[in-house]
């Protein structure tokens, strides 16, 4: 069996371009020598319980996004984290070799106590538990399939680093049965900002999604906010929001024109950020003819993702049988 990679994506909806540069790229360029195991982690969702409809429609979304953006599932298994019944077995079974203080220091639970306690309410208030037990269900995902490395942006760097910690309890207290799996952390996504210069964050409304109608992903280019500088001022790419996003799309030659137009001069902004407009539309239009052909016909995805999951659940059920012996649950 060649070595794993494994990564789960949350449903959440319009996969933006710093996804694709932070996580969808390296993770499907991983499959070049690893057998990837892709998955929507619609388990992880439902922490936030959004409405039931809505759920089903971004699962469907986060499913065609992998396969438009590349992700061969023949070569690749992918499948919905649901679909594998051995995932809650395996959570409990991890649950009770991991210290209650490791996930009160996990940053989205810490991060909520911390709010609340600013705001004079219980530390608890609105926290569901399976908020707090988020990183134990990742670390379930990760060790069910004995993965070898892990592609995720830098935002998952604690988790990995939790699950790393679990799997070693685990192994001191009942013999080595875990394979301790590295993260595969892409620093590319910090470096391209978002419209308003900030991390590139579907919370603050800064994203260009990939998948929008022509007309919307155009909008939001043309709202790149830039400084007020005159077409013949010179300018500096290094601290220029439009450039740090243009540069990721731009052919080399013309990246190297624009960089000396920036500093020379002669470089007006809203032709640029047309020019970004075109390229991003090139750069995307197979991934985007694609997503429209699969986004409506759900018997496909669902075909594809059901056969995803027999194949990972067929590496999943030796491994959790080998956990289920070394804690003593077989006769
Ligand atoms: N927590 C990850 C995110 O928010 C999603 C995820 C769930 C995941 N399980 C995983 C990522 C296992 C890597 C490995 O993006």
């Amino acid at each position: 069996m060649p070595p794993i990679s494994l990564t789960g994506i949350k449903p959440t909806g319009n996969p933006h371009i710093g996804n694709y540069f932070g996580m969808y790229k390296p993770a499907i360029a991983l499959t070049q020598k690893y057998l990837g195991l892709y998955f929507v982690a619609d388990l992880h969702a439902l922490t936030t319980t959004p409405e039931r409809k809505e759920l089903q429609g971004l699962i469907y979304e986060v499913a065609a996004s992998w396969l438009a953006l590349g992700l061969d599932p023949e070569k690749s298994v992918f499948f919905r984290q649901s679909d594998i019944h051995e995932i809650p077995e395996c959570t409990w079974i991890l649950s009770c070799v991991t210290p209650k203080g490791l996930l009160n220091r996990a940053h989205a639970y810490k991060a909520a106590v911390d709010k609340n306690v600013e705001t004079g309410r219980d530390p608890d208030f609105d926290v569901n538990a399976g908020l707090f037990y988020y990183p134990v269900l990742m670390a379930a995902d990760i060790l069910l399939y004995n993965s070898d490395v892990v592609p995720v942006g830098l935002d998952q760097k604690q988790h990995i680093e939790i699950t790393r910690d679990i799997a070693e309890n685990f192994n001191r207290t009942y013999g080595k049965t875990m394979k301790v799996p590295d993260g595969v952390i892409s620093e590319d996504v910090q470096s391209i900002p978002g419209i308003d210069g900030r991390k590139m964050s579907k919370s603050y409304g800064n994203t260009i999604p990939i998948f929008a109608p022509e007309k919307e992903l155009r909008k939001q280019i043309m709202r790149i906010v830039t400084d007020s500088r005159t077409p013949e001022e010179p300018k500096d790419p290094d601290t220029c929001n439009l450039y740090q996003i243009y540069r990721h799309f731009a052919a080399p030659e013309r990246l190297a024109e624009v960089h000396q137009q920036y500093l020379d001069g002669g470089l007006a902004y809203g032709a640029l950020k047309q020019e970004l407009a075109e390229t991003i539309l090139a750069y995307f239009a197979e991934a985007r003819r694609k997503y429209g052909e699969m986004i409506n016909d759900h018997a496909y995805l669902d075909d594809l993702l059901g056969q995803g999951a027999e194949k990972a659940r067929e590496i999943a059920r030796p491994v959790l049988a080998r956990i289920r012996k070394a804690v003593g649950l077989t006769r």
